[in-house]
């Protein structure tokens, strides 16, 4: 066994995943896998459902990939009941499910506010209340992973209820995460910005100029979109004994969006707020005499 493996401790450990046969879940069930994990995924999307289903059969791994919908308590309570009877244990959760549509908030109502907490935020709180009890019963502790995003951390104009709860998500976390502590059970949360996926680049507001060269170096520090590796990278490192002393936190694979908050890398100009020549060109460049 090498270093990496030797320190990150992965190798039979177990971990429910929810939506991890398709999107950024199908990277982070696949990289989990390849460092030993025994997985019990569910996702809602039956075509990724059997895909995953293949694919670990190919592997030869142990595997259970549920079809359902992870809203459903009783959807989650059959799948860690799956795990727990197949392997015994519990030592990781992913929460990988979420989703949004672009509106403005005043053009929605209480049935969109409702389904956007559900699938961002609800579904979270019954996963950990059924993932604790299990972890604290293994006595090795365990690890809590939530996928939140950039929105959680800055405004989200046209998505005010989804970044809203992911940003309850994030500070669920923090408060969980010091409640279980003392039993060595860790919850952190991983927050991309923009990594494609087809769901998302379906979404309407997905911006598809950012996954141009131009687009990508505007918005980017590191000038490029995210990958599902990205992200899957951080998901191994918060599940893996390398993070063994990280709790209540965020990993931020955004290529440096938070960071730059505001700030983008004009062409021919470099990085500013509202260049000078870009307000020129908008035929609006103030006089600095007028100034307010
Ligand atoms: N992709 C990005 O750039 C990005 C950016 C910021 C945040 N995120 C967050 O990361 C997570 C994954 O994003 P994604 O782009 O992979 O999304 P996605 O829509 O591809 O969903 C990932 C998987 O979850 C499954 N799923 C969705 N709803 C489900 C449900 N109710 N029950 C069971 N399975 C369900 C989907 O079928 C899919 O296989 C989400 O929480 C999202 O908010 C993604």
């Amino acid at each position: 066994m090498g270093w990496f493996e030797e320190r990150a401790g992965l190798a039979g450990t177990v971990a429910v995943v929810t939506g991890g046969a398709g999107g950024l879940g199908e990277g982070i069930s696949k990289d989990l896998s390849a460092n030993g994990v025994r997985l019990a995924v569910v996702d809602i999307d039956v075509d990724a459902v059997e895909a995953l289903r293949g694919w670990f059969e190919e592997q030869g791994c142990e595997a259970v990939v549920n079809h359902g919908d992870a809203r459903d308590r009783r959807v989650l309570e059959a799948l860690f009941g799956a795990a727990v009877e197949r392997w015994g244990r519990l030592d990781t959760l992913v929460n990988v499910v979420g989703g949004t549509f672009r509106a403005e908030f005043t053009d929605t109502g209480p049935k969109g506010w409702d389904a956007l907490l559900r699938t961002n935020l609800m579904h979270v709180l019954h996963a950990c209340s059924i993932a604790v009890p299990l972890m604290r019963a293994n006595g090795n502790g365990g690890s809590i992973i939530n996928l939140t995003t950039v929105e959680a951390h800055r405004a989200a104009p046209g998505f005010a209820v989804y970044s809203a709860a992911k940003a309850g998500v994030t500070q669920f976390a923090r408060s969980l995460a010091v409640e279980v502590g003392p039993y060595g059970i860790r919850v952190n949360n991983v927050a991309p910005d923009f990594a494609p996926t087809k769901n998302m680049l379906m979404m309407s507001g997905a911006q598809p100029a950012a996954t141009t060269k131009i687009g990508a170096q505007v918005r980017f520090p590191l000038a490029r979109v995210g990958k599902s590796t990205d992200i899957s990278n951080c998901v191994v490192f918060l599940a893996s004994n390398l993070s063994s002393y990280i709790t209540g936190s965020t990993l931020h694979p955004d290529g440096g969006t938070l960071a730059s908050s505001g700030w983008f890398n004009w062409p021919e100009i470099g990085w500013d707020i509202l260049p000078k020549q870009v307000i020129e060109a908008l035929g609006d460049y103030p006089d600095p005499g007028e100034a307010p």
